[in-house]
Order: C-alpha cells, then structure tokens, then sequence
C-alpha cells in the first residue's frame, strides 16, 4: 500500500472538512438529537458526507461515526472518521474541536489527520515515518514522571457520573501534576502528539473518537494502550503518553 498517497488524500479530505466546518453556519448548529450526555448537529453529517466523498477515491472501506460500519473487514486497512469531535465544543463556541480521519488495519493505527479547525492548523502522522503540524515534524514531550506530567482526559458520553464511577476516577487522575479536559478526545491526543501535553486517558470512547489521534501519538514517538471498552464493539479504553513510565503507578 503506498501510505504517502493514502496520506495526501486523507489530507485533502482533512483540509475539506475544516474549511467546512469553519463556516459554522446556523444551520449546522441545528441539533439532530440530544439523547442523554450526547448531541448530533447538522454539521456532523454534512461534514462526513464531504469526507465520505474524499474517500471514495481510495479502495479502502469507512467506519464512520454518523454512517456506522461500511463494510469494513478488518484483516484489510480500513478508515475510521469523526467528521467532528468535540461536537459541544463546536455547538457553543468553545474552541476545542477537529475533524478526524485514521487509517487502521486490525487493531493497528497506519495513519492520522486531525484538522484543528480553531487553531486553523493541519496535524498529520505515519506510524514509523513521523508526524507533522501543518510542515513542521512534532515530537512527545520527554516527560517521564508523572507529579510533572499534564495529562489530557474526558467523560465519554455514556460514563456514568455516580460517585463510584467519579471515585475510580479521582484515583487515576491525582498521580499528575495538572489535569485538562478538552472535551475532544481527538484533539487531546493531538497535544499528546505535539509535546504540549503529556499523556491522555478516557474510558469508554468510540473508536472514531480516537483512531487518527493514536496514529499522530505512534508517529510521533509516544506510546499508547487501547483495550476494548464498554459492551459496544467500537468501545475503548485507552492510555496514550509521552513515555509509557508515566503510568507505572496507575
Ligand atoms: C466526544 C469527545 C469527548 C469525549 C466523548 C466523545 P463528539 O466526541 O471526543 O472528548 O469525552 O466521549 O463522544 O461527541 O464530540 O464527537
Ligand atoms: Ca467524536
């Protein structure tokens, strides 16, 4: 398979995406649903129908976070895409979100493009070839101790918020320095990616959520977990960080 071109398109389809989502029109704001913790807007379907239609130039089949499984077997690469991550984000006015395209095989992340639609920035990685932003290679940070580490975290949609639920996770933040909740996950693991932060963890998160933003980590010489979540197939759990000895005492 040649990655470079798989690359570029994705690229392509990364840039369409963004500039759509830039428009932020009033009718992308319109909600679609709201069913519990979650919120669909216009803008999510609009937008994946215009990166669907970039993809339709590669051979590969789409997982995608609005259309679901299109055929997908995953012996073979495949893509994975959240049109927009940090939909809230986007829905208030916080600048938080990105459009995200991953290409995986298995449970193997090849390649990733997360458009920083705020930030006006194009991230972009190959596992084993590097990972840039916009033209400019991106490295982790070389943080190996975690009361100096910042790490990026979340509640997915479907957590639950009882105190128990809300006690474990207590336990697994209060070992770093500071903690930030972006509210993307996608763009969490894309400061992962470029050093600003150094570690990212959420249980329970799609995998759309996070499949283009674990290539950027790999590409850019971070680490990262990803162990099956919830009862949903596409359900994760995972650990990215800088340096894996961040989370030895987790
Ligand atoms: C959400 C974001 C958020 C995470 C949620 C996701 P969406 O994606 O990634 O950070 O905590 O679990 O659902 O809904 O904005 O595409
Ligand atoms: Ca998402």
């Amino acid at each position: 398979m040649n990655l470079e071109a798989e690359l570029n398109l994705a690229k392509a389809a990364g840039r369409r995406a963004s500039k759509r989502l830039r428009r932020r029109e009033t009718s992308d704001l319109a909600v679609d649903s709201a069913a519990g913790r979650d919120i669909k807007l216009a803008a999510d379907r609009e937008v994946e129908a215009i990166i669907l239609e970039e993809l339709q130039r590669s051979p590969h089949p789409v997982l995608a976070e609005e259309s679901g499984d299109g055929g997908i077997d995953r012996e073979r690469p495949y893509w994975v895409v959240d049109p927009l991550d940090g939909t809230f984000n986007y829905h208030r006015g916080i600048p938080h979100f990105c459009t995200s395209i991953g290409l995986w095989q298995g449970d193997r992340p090849l390649l990733g493009v997360i458009g920083d639609v705020p930030g006006e920035r194009l991230y972009s990685g190959v596992v084993g070839a590097g990972a840039w932003l916009d033209n400019q290679p991106i490295r982790v940070s070389p943080q190996r101790s975690a009361a100096q580490a910042v790490l990026a975290t979340g509640f997915p949609v479907g957590r639950s918020f009882a105190e128990e639920s809300l006690r474990e996770f207590t336990a697994r933040v209060q070992q770093f320095k500071k903690i930030r909740l972006f509210g993307s996950a996608a763009m969490s693991l894309a400061y992962v990616a470029d050093g600003m932060v150094d570690a990212y963890a959420e249980d329970g998160i799609n995998l759309w959520d996070i499949a283009a933003g674990a290539a950027l980590v790999l590409a850019a010489g971070g680490s990262i977990e990803i162990g099956q979540g919830g009862s949903n197939p596409w359900s994760r759990n995972v650990r990215a960080s800088a340096n894996p000895e961040l989370w030895q005492r987790s």
